[in-house]
């Protein structure tokens, strides 16, 4: 860790050095400070660059150290910035976030090179930005543009950036230099300026009405009450003194880091990166090239998981078993990219070239060119085993053989092939060209390398990837399996579906487990049990009365035309039915109970599954959940839940 200081001419350029992302530390702080001094000293020195070497500008504070006030703060090292009594500015390359951006914000100016991107993700962790970000921000750009970046979290292009005057010139290349001439000119045009905690005066207006409405639509997006910690902020950006403002964001932001909320949002922040990365004999293997993916299966699964590699850039080639198959595929890929450009989330001509990436065919020797091959046909043995005898005597030598099976056993599948190094699971979520989580798992004999260009090719695809082990429904299907095991038996003894999937969405959940069930359809489960020999009175009985979910127009609910749950009193009259022939007396079961007996067996399912070395480590399963089912991202994890949260959670219950 560096931070030099050297001059050309009267500029100064300050260049902070810390690998991988120069996260503002305490120890960086200081050599920070240390810099401004010298310069501000140096008579000779009539203007300042502050800039960052490696792959981007300051990404934030440091996440590792955030709760700990430790001299000097972020505050300090931005007033001096602010005072230096010349004028600064930022050149931002790559990613300026939270405590990066409001370092910038206290530069005179800020010019980016054209692929940077800006933002405020504090949000994300919790949190508010907690230096500034939301008040010189008001300041610069007003407060319904700050509270959309600090809201949401989300970044922003450099190009909108200077649209709102967050940045003040774009360069394409040599950015350093750019950005010495360009304070050069300000200066010699004395065209400077006063700083940004001076500029209250000239802040855009803002419609009051507006604020609430964003807050609000932020909220429900984030599925948490976190933007309303910028939402005040802003608020007090309008209303106090720049002092009184930069002191109640202070305060709020240090309120927040002591929070729950927080230590999960950053133990997920932590766990999907360690999740993501390669590790023992993975990470000295060296990734396969991919370019060309074949999907085998043109259905739901199939034809998302090629959206999902054409999306990314991948050339990809659908392989069904007739044309008319091939042609419902081909289809329903056109169809959704149809209606992204109807919606207006994707333009016309980026999904003409989407589509043109994907082609079809009915012949198995066309998958001979392909580097990665995936299986995403009928869930049955004998049928994934057929297909990968066939893989196997066309696919080129060196190509990766992937099966999209949700619980099979890969090791069965693996050995069916010639080749069981080459194969692995890919277990991406539906839709699949939306959901994120991607479950790898490691077969027996899967080679180091294949497991490698899996992880490298989910960072291509935007998924994050977690490695599992072969197992029945590997962690994320096992672990559902054992949530929803005492389901049937909770509504016999009492809790009607709407209060089971009511309290779920009380504890933070999207969708609780009746409606879940009804959207994915209930005949999956039904197919299942018959094909173990297994049964389940009550879900068994909807399905023989046709009652097959929301595509039935009727499940654990009744759906109207606009596919809205309504309770059933015919299913009412079945629960009755089926507890008095089995003995059950009813009484009423309370939310907590609910919560207990699903998510109890679930979280000790998931510590059978670190036992057993399924999984890698505890956070891996709180990855899993986050992503692949929603659990609620503010409580970080089943596993974290448990462990940190879930007792004080009953103490203030009973308080
Ligand atoms: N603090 C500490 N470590 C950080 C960090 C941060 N702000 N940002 C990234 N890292 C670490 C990661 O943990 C990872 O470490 P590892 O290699 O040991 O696993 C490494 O840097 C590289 O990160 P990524 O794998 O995420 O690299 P990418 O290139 O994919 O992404 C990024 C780079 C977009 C900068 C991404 O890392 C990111 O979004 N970082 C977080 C940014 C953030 O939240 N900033 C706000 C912090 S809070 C704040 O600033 C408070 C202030 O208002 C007072």
């Amino acid at each position: 860790m560096k931070v030099d200081i050297e001059k050309f001419g009267r500029i100064a350029v300050i260049t902070i050095d810390r690998p991988p992302v120069n996260a503002l530390s305490q120890a960086l702080r200081k050599l920070i400070e240390v810099r401004l001094d010298e310069a501000a000293g140096d008579e000779a020195v009539k203007g300042v660059v502050l800039a960052c070497a490696g792959r981007t500008f300051v990404a934030g504070a440091d996440i590792e150290e955030l709760g700990e006030v430790r001299p000097p703060t972020l505050h300090a090292v931005i007033d001096k910035l602010e005072a230096l009594g010349k004028p600064s500015v930022a050149a931002l390359h790559g990613t300026a976030l939270g405590g990066g951006l409001e370092l910038a914000l206290g530069c005179t100016f800020r010019v980016a090179n054209r692929d940077a991107r800006l933002g405020l993700p504090e949000v994300k962790l919790g949190l508010l930005p907690g230096a500034g970000g939301t008040v010189r921000t008001t300041y610069l750009i007003g407060a319904e543009a700050t509270l959309k970046l600090a809201g949401s979290g989300n970044m922003m292009g450099v190009e909108a950036a200077q649209g709102i005057g967050l940045v003040d010139a774009v360069f394409d290349n040599d950015l350093v230099a750019n950005a010495i001439r360009f304070l050069s000119d300000r200066i010699d045009a004395d065209d400077i300026p006063p700083p940004v905690r001076h500029r209250r005066e000239a802040m855009p207006a803002c419609d009051p009405q507006a604020l609430e409405s964003l807050t609000a639509e932020l909220c429900r997006k984030a599925r948490s009450s976190a933007p309303e910690l910028a939402a005040q902020s802003v608020r007090n950006a309008l209303t106090l003194s720049f002092e009184d403002a930069m002191a109640e964001e202070r305060r709020l932001f240090e309120t927040a880091t002591q929070s729950d909320r927080f230590g999960a949002l950053r133990h997920l922040f932590f766990a999907e990166r360690a999740a993501a990365k390669p590790s023992g004999d993975v990470a000295e293997a060296e990734p396969r090239a991919v370019q060309t993916v074949a999907v085998i299966g043109a259905g739901t699964m199939g034809s998302g998981i090629a959206m999902a590699f054409a999306n990314s850039g991948f050339d990809v080639i659908v392989r069904e078993t007739d044309e008319a198959a091939l042609a419902r595929g081909m289809e329903r890929i056109a169809d959704t990219y149809d209606r992204s450009v109807k919606r207006g989330s994707l333009s016309a001509e980026e999904a003409g070239r989407r589509k043109a990436r994907i082609a079809g065919t009915v012949a198995i020797a066309d998958l001979a060119s392909a580097d990665l091959i995936i299986e995403a046909a009928f869930e049955d043995m004998a049928v994934k085993k057929t297909i990968f005898a066939e893989i196997d005597a066309v696919a080129r030598q060196g190509a990766i053989l992937a099966t999209n099976t949700s619980y099979l056993d890969v090791n069965a599948i693996a050995r069916s092939t010639t080749r069981p190094a080459d194969v692995l699971g890919l277990h991406f979520f539906s839709p699949a060209n939306v959901m994120t989580l991607l479950e790898i798992v490691r077969g027996d004999q899967t080679a180091p390398d294949v497991l490698a260009t899996a992880l490298k090719l989910a960072r291509r695809l935007g998924k994050q990837p977690v490695v599992v082990g072969v197992c029945h429904g590997f962690v994320g299907n096992r672990m559902l399996q054992a949530r929803n095991a005492d389901l049937s038996q909770l509504i016999l003894e009492g809790a009607k579906p709407a209060q089971i999937d009511a309290a779920f969405r009380a504890f933070g959940w999207p969708m609780g487990p009746c409606q879940m069930q009804d959207l994915a359809g209930l005949d999956i489960g039904w197919r299942n049990r018959k094909a173990l020999g297994e049964t389940d009175a009550l879900p068994d009985r909807l399905c023989e009365l046709g009652r097959l979910g929301q595509k039935a127009g009727k499940g654990w609910y009744l759906y109207d035309d606009n596919h809205k749950p309504q309770p059933d009193p015919d299913v009412d009259a079945i629960i009755a039915e089926i507890a008095e022939i089995g003995g059950i007396a009813r009484r009423a079961v309370t939310d907590a109970e609910i919560i207990d007996r699903t998510h109890g067996p679930m979280i000790a399912e998931g510590r059978r599954i670190l036992d057993e070395g399924i999984a890698a480590r505890s956070s891996d399963i709180d990855v899993v959940w986050a992503h692949g089912y929603g659990f609620p991202r503010d409580l970080g994890g089943p596993m974290y839940w448990d462990d940190h949260l879930r007792e004080s959670a009953q103490e203030k219950k009973k308080v």
